[in-house]
């Protein structure tokens, strides 16, 4: 009774003290942090900061829309409070300036947290890591994805383009086509046939593994991907372990990748060692692929550090480049000169060629204009990176503070009004460089820095030949008009809910 009655005596100097203490880190980090409050910032929870409005954002698949909606009504420049301030900045030359200056001179960092949500897919990956680690395996893929290392498997890239092409002519006349699952099946087949050398045709035997079933994977991609996103943004790694929906789902996923993968891993390490065995079981489209490629000539990768990065490529080189073609397709559709001069451009091309070379690709600019337009206004890969200042810094007069982070919002940056005037017209023709006395605009949607975009090249190669393809046979229209192009959420990256639906009419040449 007594050691009860003295126990309040007993806590209460501790209890003030950890009360004082946490009040002094509170006003120390206000202290800190004092420099960003005088921006713009949206309401905050008198605890939480902005959490809450973040993860309901994320849990309604829209965290790229509140950082837009913040830009709209803030400004260029607003922080969020997340128990840290989070600068976001919304003009592209700043963007871009900054990340290129602020990396290269170790001032901005990748924060811990994205870099762990990356490694947590399935292991160690190119994107989430920095440094030498980052450095080899980035060395190691650069010339397979280089400009003139994609145009090697530019008759690939064609045959998958061509496959589209025939599944869109079988389809019944007068019914809706939804475009995306199509285009997440084009751009899947092509990246799993460059990586893995799968053939781009179902129907043609792969004896190095099982064949590539389409849904499941992408299923299985996106419980991977979603998760990342809520990693990013707060939830602890260790939830994976809980006996959860979620966790179930994520260690099926995994497995489901794993199984995939494993047959051909494991060959393209025995090729490695030059086993004729190996050698024997490996088709030319295998050997020629650029799984056996780096395999063969990066000693730093095992089976352990190939089967993530695999996973890496073929997640990066899916849903971007089909959701990119869908918002092409939708824009196209809602602007019948673009879409006319488009077609005229390609039908040109066609009638001296017969059919598309890489000498004949070059006269596709205007095409290359549709997709820069479209990542301008659909920027797919919004919000999949966030940096940290290392030490004080100035960020176009702010100082930022070592331990703030920074962050952009890639809808605000596409709508500009300095860098792209007119921001709202869809006018591929600002992308056309050739005989122009100004520069060319700035474009951050494949990424700034060290970082930027791996698959940039691909992705413009496969989403130009698409286009081409269907400008050539086909005019369309949008069964849900402008709302396809408006009713929009995020798995990791911005996709049209509808999935693009369109009705299709066959061109007589
Ligand atoms: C329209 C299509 C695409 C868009 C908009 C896009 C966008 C981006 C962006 C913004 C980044 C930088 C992320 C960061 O700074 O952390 C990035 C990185 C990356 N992208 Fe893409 N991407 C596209 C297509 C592809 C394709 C087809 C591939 C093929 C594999 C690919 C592979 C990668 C890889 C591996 C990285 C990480 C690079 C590194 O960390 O060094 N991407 N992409």
């Amino acid at each position: 009774m007594t050691q009860l009655l003295g126990a309040p005596l007993y806590w209460l100097p501790l209890g003030l003290g950890a009360i004082a203490l946490l009040g002094w880190q509170r006003w120390a980090k206000q202290q800190r942090f004092k420099s960003l409050r005088s921006l713009p910032s949206p309401p905050q929870h008198w605890l939480l900061g902005n959490i809450p409005q973040l993860l309901g954002a994320v849990k309604n698949r829209q965290l790229f829309q509140i950082l837009f909606d913040w830009s709209k009504e803030l400004g260029p420049k607003y922080v969020y409070w997340v128990g840290y301030p989070v600068l976001v900045l919304s003009q592209p030359k700043l963007i871009d300036s900054t990340i290129v200056q602020g990396t290269r001179d170790g001032s901005l960092v990748r924060t811990g947290q994205s870099q762990r949500a990356w490694n947590d897919l399935m292991g160690p990956i190119m994107i989430g890591q920095d440094g030498p680690e980052w450095q080899w395996r980035r060395k190691a893929w650069n010339p397979e994805f280089s400009s003139s290392g994609v145009s090697h498997y530019m008759t690939l890239v064609d045959q998958a383009c061509q496959q589209t092409l025939a599944q869109l002519q079988a389809a019944p006349p007068g019914e809706p086509v939804p475009m995306d699952p199509l285009f997440v099946e084009l751009t899947m087949r092509v990246i799993a046939a460059l990586v893995l050398g799968i053939p781009i045709d179902p129907s043609q035997p792969s004896s190095e593994g099982p064949p590539l079933e389409i849904e499941p994977t992408y299923n299985a991609m996106a419980v991977l991907t979603y998760r990342f996103l809520r990693m990013a943004v707060g939830e602890k790694a260790w939830r994976k372990y809980l006996p959860t929906q979620a966790s179930k789902d994520y260690w099926a996923a995994r497995r489901y990748l794993e199984n995939c993968l494993r047959s051909r891993l494991d060959l393209a390490l025995e090729l490695r060692y030059g086993d004729p065995a190996a050698l024997e079981k490996a088709s030319p489209l295998f050997q020629q692929s650029m799984l056996v490629k780096i395999a063969a000539k990066e000693p730093h990768y095992s089976r352990a550090t190939l089967l993530p990065e695999i996973v890496e490529m073929l997640i990066a080189g899916t849903d971007t480049t089909a959701h990119t073609l869908s918002f092409a397709v939708g824009e196209l559709a809602l602007n019948p000169s673009v879409f006319q001069k488009a077609q005229a451009t390609v039908d040109r091309v066609f009638d001296h060629h017969d059919a598309i070379t890489l000498a004949s690709f070059k006269e596709l600019s205007y095409l290359q204009g549709v997709v820069k337009e479209t990542l301008r206004l659909y920027s797919v890969a919004s919000g999949t990176t966030s940096l940290q200042a290392t030490r004080d810094m100035v960020v176009d007069d702010v100082k930022l503070p070592a331990g703030a982070r920074l962050f952009w919002s890639t809808l605000g940056a596409g709508r500009d009004p300095e860098a792209y005037p007119q921001p709202d017209k869809f006018w591929p023709d600002r992308w056309l460089t050739e005989d122009r006395q100004t520069p060319a605009p700035p474009m951050i949607d494949f990424g700034s820095g060290p970082h930027r975009c791996l698959g940039e090249h691909l992705a413009m190669l496969e989403s130009t030949l698409m286009l081409a393809q269907l400008l050539r046979h086909f005019d369309w229209e949008l069964v849900n008009g402008r709302s396809s192009v408006e009713n929009l959420k995020q798995n990791l990256l911005i996709y049209p809910v509808d999935r693009m639906p369109v009705y299709l009419q066959r061109r007589s040449h």
